[in-house]
């Protein structure tokens, strides 16, 4: 039986996060410079979206670029962001013919204006479709995220805006960048490293982590299809035993 077969439709997770690793080490592999390895990390992006998006997935979030990222070579930083806006650009009117929406998560305005604006441009372009969200995580990091947060609720609390006695997660997670977006029930990270790498921290609270030993660049349909299915095996207790679910 091919592997999209034993995908239980009724099944799909909601919310997918991938940590997109392993390009720089794809390209040493063929004695390329690291950013030729980002170049064919995009190729997976494309087809990982389509995939996703044709599965029912409802929000695809990936990790771009994180706030530790600023601390890789000049040269590589800017090469990042130059991929960004291009790929932005390019991709733009097939995120549209195909229904879906741009997002972005992260600390946005601190990213290069021209990325900056590529980015809002995208955003505001896509705006109204409705198939499913790609939201990409750029200078981003789940511990900014909860810092940015507090420092948010601190200042409602400051203006009565909000009673700090009674925060709860629900309140919470209106001040999370995700605010509205449902926690992700897969993570996966490619490239056979076992790590979160500060990626959603509050949000992964209960999602399924799946490893894939495989680099990003060459991560294809058929391996996401392998992640949802293994997904799909699990047993999510939330807590309760098996018993009671
Ligand atoms: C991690 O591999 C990858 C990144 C930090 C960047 C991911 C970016 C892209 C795939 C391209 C742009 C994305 C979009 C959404 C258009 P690594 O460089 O850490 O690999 P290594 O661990 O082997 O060094």
């Amino acid at each position: 039986m091919d592997l999209k077969d034993q995908i239980i439709s009724e099944r799909i997770p909601r919310h997918v996060a991938i940590i997109m690793d392993g390009n720089g080490r794809w390209a040493k592999k063929y004695g390329k410079p690291r950013v030729f390895g980002h170049r064919n990390g995009v190729k997976a992006v494309r087809e990982i979206t389509e995939t996703a998006a044709d599965l029912g997935v409802e929000c695809l979030t990936l990790y771009a670029f994180s706030t530790e990222n600023w601390n890789r070579p000049r040269l590589e930083v800017n090469a990042l962001m130059s991929l960004l806006v291009d790929t932005l650009r390019i991709e733009i009117n097939s995120l549209n013919e195909n229904n879906i929406r741009l997002n972005a998560i992260g600390d946005l305005t601190k990213l290069p204006k021209r990325t900056y604006e590529t980015l809002m441009e995208g955003i505001e372009k896509t705006k109204n479709n409705d198939r499913m969200m790609l939201n990409l995580a750029l200078n981003y990091s789940g511990r900014w995220e909860i810092i940015n947060a507090v420092k948010k609720i601190a200042q409602d609390s400051k203006n009565n805006l909000i009673d700090a006695e009674n925060l709860t997660d629900a309140v919470f997670e209106k001040y999370l960048t995700t605010s509205g977006i449902p926690d992700p029930e897969l993570l996966i990270r490619t490239s056979g490293e076992y790590r979160l790498s500060n990626y959603l921290l509050w949000q992964i609270a209960y999602s399924e982590l799946y490893f894939a030993p495989i680099y990003w660049p060459d991560f294809r349909e058929e391996d996401f299809y392998k992640a949802i299915i293994d997904f799909q095996q699990r047993e999510r207790r939330f807590g309760k035993t098996s018993e009671q679910l």
